[in-house]
């Protein structure tokens, strides 16, 4: 693992035990829950489909995705050992959906071509730090018939929501690791078709629906 990744692995290594405690005060959790339940939705999951949650983290959405799907496989993966074990925990027990949690680096994951049918990265994007590698892959191990959303934040159009944006950049950058400031529709775009679900936080927050 190089450095940079070791980097943000440490990182959410030792955010795994408060990353839930966020769920305690409900004004940060709502409207995250809110937005991830409906990029879930967005999967429009099938019986039979292959799903991955890259960068799954302590695996919050993966109990709603189970809820969607009566068969077929989930696959979770994340590089931080605390996180996966956290997000194990999760998920329950499920006979009739083959599931496995697992440490796979998205920009070399291990996965073959057109493996999934459905992938989906809640608020990782920005995270991964060679981003551009991670789209590249997804756009490889994605199902020609499938598709992926991503919900993420980024700069808003909107240029009265500037003033907030950047403040909330840069603890971002500082605390979390994450480049809220990244052209991610741009290079999502040199791979895929996409299309604007839905914005939310005036523009910061975005969920898009992405084809190959
Ligand atoms: C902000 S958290 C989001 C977690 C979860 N998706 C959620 O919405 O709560 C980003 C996650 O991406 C993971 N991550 C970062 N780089 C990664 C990579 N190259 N491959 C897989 N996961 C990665 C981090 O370890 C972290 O758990």
């Amino acid at each position: 693992m190089d450095k940079s990744k070791k980097k943000v692995s440490k990182r959410y290594d030792s955010w795994r035990p408060f990353y839930d405690l966020i769920d305690q005060f409900p004004l940060i959790s709502r409207p995250q829950r809110n937005w991830k339940r409906r990029a879930v939705r967005y999967l429009e999951l099938s019986p039979e489909d292959k799903v991955l949650d890259v960068g799954t983290g302590t695996g919050q959405i993966l109990p709603w995705i189970v809820d969607d799907m009566s068969s077929g496989k989930l696959v979770a993966t994340d590089i931080s050992e605390a996180m996966i074990s956290h997000a194990r925990n999760k998920i329950g027990n499920h006979p009739e959906i083959e599931m496995r949690v697992m440490n796979d680096d998205i920009e070399n994951s291990v996965f073959p071509d057109d493996y999934f049918d459905k992938i989906i990265a809640t608020f990782t994007l920005t995270t991964i730090p060679d981003f551009e590698k991670a789209v590249s892959e997804c756009a490889r191990i994605l199902d020609p018939d499938g598709h992926m959303i991503i919900l993420d934040t980024g700069k808003p159009q909107n240029k009265f929501a500037l003033p907030l944006f950047y403040p909330m950049m840069i603890s971002a950058k500082i605390f979390g690791r994450t480049h809220m400031d990244r052209e991610i529709k741009k290079t999502l775009s040199d791979h895929f078709d996409v299309e604007l679900m839905e914005e939310n936080l005036l523009g910061m927050v975005y969920t898009l629906k992405c084809e190959v």
